[in-house]
């Protein structure tokens, strides 16, 4: 401890501190207008009432005709439906843009009171959209629930204009399929027009992550099953939850791409599980909603910010990326090796991700894991190192590539094959001390 006293000492006066009451006094010396410390680092507040912001709704607006543009580009017509993932953190970050692409997709923005307070949501006329409305189904994380019910209000409020829009049909998907799922299970236009998705209050997450974690599942379709179980919960203008498994299926029949912005550096799509876990899930819901046919997934990287900054790329364009800067890149592997045992739980876990896109997506090319299995099971040298490093991870390594292949993610020659099965043994062997044990005999 600090001040130099015996231990003893020392344990004392902590003792003595903490029995007094510091924080009243404090509170009213600050309110004294007295010299406090700040309390902490970055933390930032936000004013919900401001969110999107002026600049979040005209970067929504680039994006959104970004997504498209590239939709067309792969030789796709308009889309009739997109299916959109938002995460709390990142709308904080960017101060509310990707719920701004939502309205701008919609054809839709914020509406603010005279005291600039967000009040609502508010059409664009077609003539000022240029192109028809697109229909979006909106899945929320837990925690952007938790953070911004007026945002989804807002979202809600703009799908039900859009809905009751006396427009021509054609221009206008959302109340093209309100009215469709009106004319074919009755009930109310609120109902139909409901596309603001996520989990019972106070759940998170579709529970895929799990799923694909402990390899128990057989068919894609409990997945779907599972993100829908889960995510199955829409959002009304009033921002309470209902149960709509019909409504979501019907809504996710008609969805030509999914989509999810991606805002941080450091965290990729094969970096942690959340990305799978909700925009694969959708994505298998989708597949399962049409008949086994699987729609285009897109991530609009939003990492070089500014003006001209985003690109969007097809998932397997995305994961590609990742596995060349990352798994398959020397300085990435040895920075996390310097970490021991976290850092081949690290590369497990990028492993585990990517086969979750392969199981929700099917996406993921083959060469992805030909070359991780070359990289940390094949080589002899950097086998061994995980082994010593992480025992448990580095099996795990070697079971995920043989149960990729299991479930012909890839199909390695016989010979990558044998050798995968060989060092995977190997590797279980030595978990359960029959190495050593063999050594030491
Ligand atoms: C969120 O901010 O919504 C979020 C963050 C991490 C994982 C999943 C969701
Ligand atoms: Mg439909």
């Amino acid at each position: 401890m600090a001040d130099g006293g015996t231990p003893a000492e020392d344990l004392a006066r902590v003792e003595r501190l903490l029995g007094q009451d510091h924080e009243l006094p404090a509170l009213l010396h600050a309110l004294d207008g007295g010299f406090v410390l700040p309390t902490g680092r970055n933390l930032h507040g936000f004013d919900p009432f401001r969110l999107p912001s002026a600049y979040a709704v005209r970067d929504g607006e680039r994006q959104a005709e970004r997504l498209l543009a590239r939709h067309r580009a792969d030789g796709h017509p308009l889309p009739e439906t997109i299916a959109i993932v938002l995460w709390g953190t990142d709308n904080l970050k960017t101060e509310g843009s990707a719920i701004a692409q939502v309205l701008a997709l919609i054809g839709a923005r914020p509406r603010f009171d005279s005291y600039g307070r967000l009040a609502g949501a508010q059409l664009r006329p077609l003539e000022e959209l240029g192109r028809p409305r697109i229909d979006v189904v909106v899945t929320l994380s837990g925690i952007f629930r938790d953070l911004l019910p007026l945002q989804i209000k807002l979202l809600a409020e703009a799908a039900f204009l859009a809905a009751s829009a006396d427009e021509p049909l054609a221009l206008n998907a959302v109340r093209r399929h309100a009215l469709a799922y009106q004319a074919a299970h009755g009930g109310d236009l609120e109902t139909a027009a409901l596309r603001v998705f996520g989990n019972a209050e106070g759940a998170y997450g579709a529970n895929v992550n799990a799923l694909v974690d402990s390899s128990r599942w057989d068919d894609g379709d409990e997945i779907a099953e599972t993100y829908t179980r889960r995510k199955g919960y829409a959002y009304g203008r009033g921002g309470r939850a209902t149960r709509q498994p019909q409504l979501l299926g019907s809504v996710l029949a008609d969805v030509q791409l999914a989509y999810q912005n991606l805002d941080s550096v450091e965290l990729g799509i094969t970096t942690v599980d959340t990305y799978f876990d909700t925009l694969g899930g959708i994505s298998r819901a989708v597949q399962r909603a049409q008949g086994g046919q699987a729609a285009p997934v897109y991530i609009g990287d939003q990492t070089r910010g500014g003006a001209d900054g985003g690109t969007v790329r097809t998932l397997d364009e995305q994961v590609a990326l990742e596995t060349r800067t990352r798994m398959l890149n020397p300085k990435w592997v040895e920075g996390l090796l310097d970490h021991g045992y976290e850092g081949v739980r690290q590369i497990e876990q990028h492993l585990t991700n990517t086969l979750g896109w392969s199981a929700t997506t099917g996406q993921v090319q083959p060469w992805v894991y030909q070359q991780i299995s070359e990289t940390f099971v094949l080589d002899p040298a950097m086998r061994e190192r995980l082994a010593a490093l992480n025992p448990t991870a580095s099996a795990r390594v070697a079971n995920r590539l043989l149960e990729a292949h299991e479930r012909r993610f890839w199909s390695p020659d016989a010979q990558v094959l044998e050798a995968l099965r060989r060092a995977g043994e190997e590797l279980e062997d030595r978990l359960e001390g029959i190495f050593i044990e063999k050594a030491a005999a």
